[in-house]
């Protein structure tokens, strides 16, 4: 997966948006919390570790899930993620989400 990119990637039931900055990476909910869209299919921000939703512009932090701009007023749930050889491993979700 190339530094500063983000994939959309199904997890049986749950939609995971994916993406890396340097060596680093983050894990959200794909599913944006206003309405039910991909945050995968928007922009992607590495400088800021955000993530624009395509529907109606609200950003998410990749940190904590929390939306930066309306009309999104709830967080999506964000997941640990560690390497582990040639996998990346998600989940479960961070504390406070
Ligand atoms: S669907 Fe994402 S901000 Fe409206």
């Amino acid at each position: 997966m190339p530094d500063g990119e983000m994939i959309g990637v199904d997890a049986g039931q749950v939609k995971i948006c994916l993406a890396r900055v340097e060596d680093k990476y983050y894990a959200m909910n794909d599913m944006c919390s206003h309405f039910a869209t991909r945050l995968s299919g928007g922009e992607f921000y590495p400088d800021d570790l955000e993530v624009e939703c395509p529907l109606h512009d609200s950003r998410f932090s990749l940190l904590d899930g929390t939306p930066h701009e309306v009309p999104a007023d709830e967080p999506v749930e964000v997941y640990a993620v560690r390497v582990d050889g040639d996998e990346i491993v998600v989940g479960p979700a961070e504390e406070g989400q």
